[in-house]
């Protein structure tokens, strides 16, 4: 049986009440949190940085994503792995050397992740697709929560799948940005293995029971 994956963006989630929000998402059925860290340059937005990430860590039970929409990650690899990261996402356009960052973000002990704008063609990660844990198609353009998702994006899924059949590897698809109940099960069905939803959870009535639905839905 395929088990696809929820993982619940904290950036939608109350800062004022983090803790109440990390063990609502330790309580769900959801995989894992998903982290965006935003430096105000790759993304016209900050985020927050590592003293908040460190207090988020200290509570989270789950399998930590990270999704670092900064300028030269490679400075930070150490520090995120360091603050518990499990999986480390770059985005291809900030990398010059995206080889060297996936290997270094291994060596650390973590799962390398390589995230694209929805601008970018997944052919460009034929070269680089057995290195890589998991891919991230942006279905948004990054820095904000709570955007529509891009059509264009089920393309880039289906795409994205058959390039990692064809050189015989084993990363993992992860779609991010304007997910919902209304594109989720024909994300999955096109290939997507993790799904990331911020506005989606935390905007609902009933956060958990929304995971739970969620969760049921893309893997009928
Ligand atoms: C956007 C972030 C997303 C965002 C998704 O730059 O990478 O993870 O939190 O939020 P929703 O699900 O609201 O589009
Ligand atoms: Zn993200």
């Amino acid at each position: 049986m395929s088990n696809k994956l929820i993982a619940p963006s904290l950036l939608a989630a109350d800062f004022a009440n983090l803790q109440r929000d990390i063990e609502l998402i330790n309580d769900s059925e959801a995989d894992w949190f998903h982290i965006d860290i935003m430096d105000g340059v790759f993304v016209p937005n900050i985020s927050y940085g590592m003293p908040v990430l460190k207090a988020m860590t200290k509570h989270t039970k789950k399998f930590v994503d990270v999704h670092l929409m900064i300028v030269d990650p490679d400075r930070y690899i150490k520090e995120f792995a360091d603050l518990g990261a499990n999986m480390l996402t770059v985005h291809y356009e900030a990398c010059t050397h995206l080889h060297r960052s996936l290997q270094s973000i291994k060596q650390h002990g973590m799962q390398a992740g390589v995230a694209l704008n929805p601008h970018t063609s997944v052919e460009l990660l034929r070269d680089t697709i057995n290195d890589i844990d998991m891919v991230c198609l942006m279905s948004v353009n990054p820095g904000f929560g709570g955007q529509h998702f891009i059509e264009r994006s089920f393309d880039k899924v289906k795409q994205l799948k058959a390039l990692i059949k064809e050189e015989n590897a084993s990363t993992k698809i992860e779609v991010d940005g304007g997910v919902t109940d209304k594109n989720a099960k024909k994300l999955v069905d096109m290939g997507a293995d993790v799904l990331v939803a911020g506005s989606y959870i935390f905007k609902a009535e009933n956060p958990k029971q929304t995971i739970s639905d969620l969760k049921k839905l893309i893997n009928k």
